[in-house]
């Protein structure tokens, strides 16, 4: 921390992740010996049977729900706030994605809700460990088995979390990760999936080696980017240009790193076809990935140990909630999200105090206009869309910082007033 000011996020990507990238953007071959380890380890880190390294966490859903046999008539459950891109996938199959509520603190998927939604059509649920919270998955397993209805884990923001002592993805049928930069780990974009069904392993895996290679130019593009970040996150750097851009972007309206990082929603007719021609990934990002999951502990265990810093400490201020997690779940707080009704003054005070927060990518979908012919009512989250506040509480904070934050917060939470 220089100067008290706080970055929203940092990147997991180091230097020793910068020399690898070098190294491996340079060479050629060894891409299939590299890109199997890499799935082998994963499998093996998390406690599935396979896994196949794809493209993005969405085009490894769409292979999942085909490899499943899922289309016209099918319904897939999804919770209401999740990322855009996720519930697009399934029209492209012929199926339905179904909204179902969540947890108004927990923010994951309310097992109650995904019961209601339920008909002779559900054919899948998508229980998103959202923030890095693993659901409550004893009842939504239950719940699935009873109706025959296969689980299919999102994985994008917990990968490394567990849930009554096993690791996310290794709870329901079959599972799918992300590792883009701003993820707990990286492999310079590119995800993976895991199942224990040989026949759903087999589809995927034969429509990734069907496909193209993805460029060497967007790795080394990735990597620069990761390199950026990791400077740009450097306290001095951000005190000195970051932060003083940031502040004065959101004087004009905006919101520089958010749109940076963004992505413009949008639903497809049909599958875009850069996923199946750059399907399979490059050496680099599995050698990448090799090194992030050896430091996946170190990563994940700094976040839970200032998550679990500001779960003691936020609670009782007027006007904040603070998150709830379900009995079982061990989160590895990719993001920790409060809820206020003035989140925008209460940011600007924040800002005003050097600690950058962001309301995030998330959205609820069950009122969203992409998404019109599927709206459902789900109050939970339209709530949390309307109030949440992402809390800065990536690995590089230091306890100080959290002590900083936590000051602030307080400070900032009476300037603006509850209500
Ligand atoms: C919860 C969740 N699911 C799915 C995705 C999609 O991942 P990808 O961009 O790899 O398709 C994201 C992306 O951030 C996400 O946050």
């Amino acid at each position: 921390m220089a100067f008290g000011k706080i970055p929203r996020f940092s990147p997991s990507f180091s230097p020793s992740e910068a020399m690898i990238s070098a190294r491996y953007l340079l060479q050629s071959g060894k891409r299939e010996e590299v890109v199997g380890k890499f799935e082998r380890e994963f499998a093996r880190y998390i406690g599935a049977k396979h896994s196949v390294m794809v493209p993005s966490a969405r085009y490894g859903f769409f292979l999942l729900l085909k490899g499943l046999g899922i289309g016209p008539g099918d319904e897939v459950i999804i919770p209401a706030l999740t990322y855009f891109a996720i519930p697009a996938m399934v029209p492209l199959t012929g199926a339905r994605p179904v909204f179902a509520d969540i947890g108004l603190r927990s923010h994951v998927l309310d097992p109650e809700s995904f019961r209601a939604a339920i008909t002779e059509k559900t054919k899948a649920v998508v229980p998103t460990h959202l923030f890095g919270t693993p659901c409550d998955m004893d009842a939504i397993n239950a719940i699935a088995k009873e109706h025959g209805v296969q689980v299919i884990e999102d994985c994008a923001q917990s990968t490394g979390a567990r849930y009554n002592g096993v690791r996310v993805g290794n709870l329901g049928d079959h599972a799918y990760y992300t590792f883009g930069l701003t993820k707990n780990i990286t492999t310079l974009s590119g995800a993976m999936i895991t199942t224990n069904d040989d026949s759903v392993y087999e589809s995927v895996r034969a429509a990734i080696d069907a496909g193209g290679l993805t460029p060497k130019r967007k790795s080394a593009k990735e990597a620069m980017t990761g390199i950026a970040m990791f400077v740009a996150t450097h306290p001095w750097v951000y005190w000195a240009t970051v932060h003083p851009a940031v502040v004065m972007g959101n004087k004009m309206g905006k919101d520089p790193i958010h749109e940076r990082f963004g992505e413009a929603e949008r639903v497809y007719d049909t599958l875009p076809p850069h996923y199946e021609a750059q399907s399979q990934p490059q050496a680099v990002q599995a050698a990448v990935g090799l090194k992030q999951l050896s430091r996946i502990e170190d990563l994940n265990g700094a976040r839970i140990r200032n998550g679990s810093s500001l779960d003691d400490q936020l609670g009782n201020i007027a006007g904040l909630t603070v998150p709830e997690y379900p009995g079982g779940a061990e989160p590895i707080y990719m993001s920790f999200v409060v809820h206020h009704k003035k989140r925008e003054k209460l940011a600007e005070a924040l800002r005003a105090r050097g600690v950058d927060t962001t309301i995030g990518y998330m959205n609820c979908l069950s009122r969203h206009e992409l998404f019109g012919a599927y709206q459902a009512n789900c109050p939970n989250a339209e709530e949390v869309n309307a109030n949440l506040l992402h809390i800065p509480v990536h690995p590089n904070l230091c306890k100080k910082d959290v002590d900083h934050m936590v000051e602030s917060i307080r400070a900032a939470c009476m300037e603006v007033g509850a209500n």
